[in-house]
């Protein structure tokens, strides 16, 4: 690619022949309209250019399907090059050669050519260059520009450092979408060994990739700028595994951290390596072992350069949605990836714990057993309420062993690895109640004391009773209810961030990378991402608005009925009273003000004077 006169033809014919590809010359496609136009010193405008590059495309598709094809392509725009490489299923390299204006018109007088010199200018006006094409300078040889293209081309495209669960299925990803990988993974004698080489071994996909335990190697292997995604556990490790890279890396180059890591951390991680010229990334990645290797959600953050110039491989091994887009999108600057992926398993804990709060009002309080209850989940996920969690909660709940419900023989006792509490942590500190994560966090907290609990279940002789009636319907509102309220809590505290660090986050768009790939995909995140269209509150937005009004009464049934059973709902009980409180103009906040006041001088406001003077009251 690159203006007219920059040599694409020159060039790409020896590279066609070096490489033993077919070439193929954008000149050749254009209509006799096309070519009068510019022969009569008229510059092309996008309509003009627009079927030639479709045709061209349409070639394209079919000469990437095969050993792959060489063409040469002015290729101006970011749009033009996205006609030229869509539905082609594998990488497309652009190759820019560039030239200043001087020298480009020079070439162009001496040649003959249907492009008159006077369009040169109307060229480079159009030119937008991307930041992930090959950049070569026209100055040097046909052959010197073509070695350079074969020696970047032999070298590797893409890093991942860390072969565990997750940087396996992201590597497998994407070698299927043709990308040749350097994959990393350090030698513990005796525990890990050979990880990377075994893994392609065992893999055809992975067939073009090269393993390595030499960190060094590893980074020398790669195409520049680097671009290397560290596949490793949150903490310690990233900053371990980016202390032995550092050495081996230069500027310009691009470590992606696709772990869970705290995002404040990301911050720090990206000015460091900002002094030394390293672009540093944070991106949150959701799907878990299958989504990664069929398609996560992917959440990138940090400098948008950067991102250019990784984009394509994220967004290739990225889910979905259902308008066909990839479920990967800019998030915004250092850390906001990792922000939106934190809150996304804040979000993720309550949706479980909501889960949880059913099943055991259906199992202890109606008396229903796990193959019934897995019945109803799985009609609910035809419905409102489907989502990839009651998905897998209805296939747990038909599983047996050594004929028990494998539910039954699972430890009590719920595990949590950090995302949780810091996102209820984050809303503490941004002063908002996100209070679905602090109850579903507390629930796993409260798990834990397993053995406190059996003690004072037998002191209390605590006991749970029927609910009495209460229709599966019911359950179905009401648990769809405290969703919404999940959903508008979540996103707030996105929002929130958002504005206070000016990340500009748009939360169309994050929903919509949401609706797939993920772990908290569903109807309603498809719901959210059309209620963003038009506003950033969801109980605002009229359906909602109408879907709360109508059940909100549902809710209050569950939640009294379960409480007076003598069940542990949480998270239900949490929605109810932030729906409470939220929609009461006249909250118990006076009589807390008055006691501040009382005991400590803290003062208060009149009511018909709220921006007015701080008042003291001599109390006694
Ligand atoms: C995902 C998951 C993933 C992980 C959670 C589990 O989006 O793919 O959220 O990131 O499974 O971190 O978190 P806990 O161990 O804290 O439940």
């Amino acid at each position: 690619m690159g203006v007219s006169g920059s040599g694409k033809t020159t060039v790409g014919k020896v590279l066609a022949k070096k490489m033993r590809l077919p070439f193929y010359d954008g000149d050749d496609y254009h209509s006799k309209e096309n070519l009068d136009k510019m022969k009569s010193g008229l510059p092309l405008n996008d309509i003009d250019r627009a079927g030639w590059l479709k045709s061209l495309n349409e070639v394209a598709k079919t000469a990437f399907s095969d050993e792959g094809a060489i063409f040469a392509c002015s290729a101006l725009k970011e749009n033009y090059r996205e006609t030229l490489r869509s539905g082609i299923n594998g990488p497309v390299h652009f190759v820019f050669l560039e030239g200043q204006p001087k020298l480009i018109k020079k070439r162009m007088r001496e040649r003959s050519h249907f492009m008159p010199p006077q369009l040169l200018e109307s060229q480079f006006e159009s030119l937008e260059v991307p930041a992930y094409a090959l950049k070569i300078s026209i100055e040097e040889s046909p052959v010197e520009i073509v070695n350079k293209i074969i020696s970047h081309m032999n070298q590797l495209e893409f890093g991942v450092a860390g072969i565990g669960v997750m940087g396996r299925s992201i590597s497998r990803n994407l070698a299927t979408k043709g990308f040749r990988l350097a994959l990393f993974n350090r030698n513990v004698p005796g525990k890990e060994e050979k990880v990377a080489a075994t893994l392609i071994d065992k893999h055809s996909e992975l067939r073009d990739s090269v393993g390595f335990e030499d960190l060094k190697a590893f980074v020398n292997s790669l195409q520049k700028p680097r671009k290397i995604l560290l596949m490793v556990d949150a903490g310690a490790a990233v900053d371990a595994m980016i202390d032995q890279l550092t050495p081996h890396l230069k500027a310009g180059d691009i470590v992606i951290d696709g772990g869970n890591s705290f995002y404040r951390d990301t911050q720090k991680r990206t000015l460091s390596l900002a002094k030394k010229g390293i672009y540093f990334m944070g991106c949150g990645i959701s799907g878990g072992e299958s989504g990664a290797l069929i398609g996560p959600a992917i959440m990138p953050g940090g400098d948008k350069k950067a991102y250019e110039k990784v984009e394509s491989f994220l967004v290739h091994i990225a889910a979905r949605d259902e308008r066909g887009m990839a479920c990967c999108a800019y998030v915004g600057p250092a850390g906001s990836g990792h922000f939106v992926k934190m809150v996304h398993n804040g979000i993720e804990y309550a949706e479980m714990q909501l889960i949880a709060e059913i099943y055991e009002i259906m199992r202890f309080g109606k008396g229903m057993d796990p193959d019934q209850i897995a019945r109803v989940f799985e009609k609910w996920n035809e419905g409102y309420n489907s989502s990839y969690l009651l998905e897998i909660t209805a296939a747990i709940l038909k599983v047996k062993e050594k004929g028990k419900w494998i539910v039954d023989l699972i430890l009590d006792n719920a595990g949590s690895k950090g995302t949780g509490s810091w996102t209820a942590e984050e809303a503490i500190q941004s002063g908002l109640p996100y209070t679905l994560v602090h109850a579903a966090l507390n629930a796993r907290f409260l798990s834990s004391q397993k053995t406190m609990r059996q003690k004072l279940e037998r002191r209390y002789k605590s006991s749970i009773c029927p609910i009495g009636k209460l229709s599966n319907d019911t359950l179905a509102e009401a648990f769809y209810m405290a969703r919404i309220i999940n959903h508008h809590q979540g996103f707030s505290l996105i929002r929130y961030a958002s504005e206070k660090n000016d990340w500009q986050i748009n939360l169309e768009v994050l929903a919509g990378v949401w609706t797939n790939g993920c772990i908290i995909r569903s109807s309603l995140m498809g719901q959210c991402r059309m209620v963003f269209e038009k506003t950033a509150s969801l109980p605002e937005e009229k359906h909602i608005k109408k879907t709360l009004h109508q059940y909100h009464p549902k809710l209050l049934t569950v939640v009294s009925k379960a409480i007076k059973a003598g069940l542990d709902i949480p998270c239900l009980s949490a929605s109810a009273n932030y729906f409470n409180g939220i929609t009461n103009g006249q909250a118990n906040a006076n009589i807390i003000q008055a006691q501040r006041d009382y005991f400590g001088a803290h003062t208060f406001r009149w009511k018909n004077d709220p921006e007015g003077a701080n008042i003291h009251y001599p109390w006694i």
